[in-house]
């Protein structure tokens, strides 16, 4: 099956770009391509992926959900810095097919202008500073990347800058005291976090990651509203610099109530696994008996209990580590239902072998990778489940991504 990128025809119903960077940036690549044509595309891209599986087992096949707004809805991009020979200062998003080029930005349609904004400032603030981009094959080189995170309907806004863990290229306190500057002078906002980020890497270890904490807050909140056997439950979740949250906010929320309402929650023991800050687990606690949820990151795990915290709720718990680790060490009994979003690779093996074991009588997989996720639906349809329902919902507006929730059951 040819990936989504591979698969666009882009002769289909060809509109003018909104961004001038389009067709040249990495970033859009359906953008000349008009929405609703898009979520056309994407729909019938994903119901062929999984053909094999849908008439033998009667599969509800839902219409895609799309964005009532598709513009401006990114809530966390990151821009990578970059040098050509001559020196000349490059911070912003990949070429398309420009292997590792960077295209200096000066407007995008994914994010809030605030993003533009912080990006000149940083800019002019790299240029001022003598600091080098860093530069992969030779570990030279000072400045890798900046993140920017913006809460949609909850509370603030984050910068963090990347920087090499080279001992030789470490920035001095001056130079990172006028980062600072120059991003609060584009954001005049109290609930402004700013950090650093050092990015280890040593021949033989594995990549490290230190953050410091430069200014405001530790961290943004947002709010979703999710919607649970007709109700809607408002909950509030806390972001630390290096925790995933779902890129689109809005969008979010219907993955979670769509997903969540497929199934039967009410008195159900439940597993949250790659349940970063317990979005998922949290929301369908409100309804189920008792939620589990295992996550890796350990600032995901902290962001996870601050969540249960802040909402209330009791009902749940959390192990730190690997999926297939913690289940293998843990000696629980079964659930009633295992809810999964791994990232794009998948689910590991071993967690692999473990969902099918557990034997849930429904597995809610939901995945930004819907080619490894059918891989994995396969197998588990080899164990005896059934793929019930499977709904697509456009979380990437304009790019060459979609969010994907298949709802298996046993038997
Ligand atoms: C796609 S995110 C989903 C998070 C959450 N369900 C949500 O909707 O916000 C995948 C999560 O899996 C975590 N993760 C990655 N590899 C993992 C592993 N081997 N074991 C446990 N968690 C892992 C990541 O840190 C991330 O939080």
């Amino acid at each position: 099956m040819l990936s989504l990128k591979k698969s666009i025809d882009f002769s289909i119903d060809q509109v003018e770009a909104r961004c001038g960077h389009v067709p040249e940036c990495g970033g859009c690549c359906l953008q000349q391509m008009d929405y609703s044509s898009q979520l056309d595309f994407k729909e019938e891209w994903v119901q062929k992926l999984f053909s094999p599986f849908i008439e033998s087992h009667h599969t509800e096949v839902r219409p895609i959900l799309g964005c009532e707004n598709p513009w401006r809805y990114r809530n966390k991009m990151e821009f990578s810095f970059s040098q050509n020979r001559a020196g000349d200062h490059f911070l912003g998003l990949m070429l398309a097919g420009g292997r590792g080029k960077v295209l200096n930005l000066s407007e995008c349609m994914l994010v809030s202008k605030w993003y533009i904004e912080t990006l000149s400032s940083a800019r002019d603030w790299w240029k001022e500073s003598g600091l080098s981009a860093y530069h992969h094959r030779t570990d030279s080189g000072h400045l890798r990347t900046l993140t920017l995170r913006e809460a949609k309907q909850g509370k603030g806004k984050m910068a963090m800058l990347t920087v090499s863990g080279n001992p030789s290229f470490a920035l001095k306190k001056e130079q990172i005291q006028k980062f600072v500057a120059c991003i609060k002078k584009t954001t005049p906002d109290e609930h402004l976090s700013i950090f650093l980020q050092v990015h280890q890497i040593a021949k033989g270890r594995p990549t490290q990651f230190f953050e410091m904490h430069l200014h405001g807050p530790d961290h943004i909140t947002e709010r979703l509203e999710v919607e649970l056997e007709g109700q809607t439950h408002t909950l509030d979740f806390k972001i630390s610099p290096t925790s995933f949250f779902q890129p689109n906010t809005v969008q979010a929320q219907k993955v979670y109530s769509e997903g969540l309402q497929m199934l039967s929650l009410c008195g159900a023991r439940l597993f949250d696994l790659y349940c970063g800050g317990a979005t998922i687990g949290l929301a369908a606690a409100k309804s189920a008996k008792e939620v589990m949820g295992i996550e890796l990151n350990h600032h995901s795990v902290f962001d996870a209990k601050w969540n249960q915290e802040v909402n209330g709720i009791q009902n749940f718990t959390i192990h730190r580590g690997d999926v297939g680790e913690v289940l293998t060490d843990l000696n629980v009994a079964s659930p009633d239902i295992v809810v999964v979003d791994p990232p794009r690779v998948g689910l590991g093996e071993i967690a692999l072998q473990h969902v099918k074991n557990l034997g849930a009588k429904e597995i809610l997989y939901i995945s930004c990778s819907p080619i490894t996720q059918a891989e994995n639906i396969q197998v588990l349809i080899e164990a005896g489940y059934r793929l019930k329902i499977l709904q697509p919902v456009d979380q990437f507006p304009h790019t060459a991504h979609v969010e994907n929730i298949c709802l298996l059951q046993k038997g």
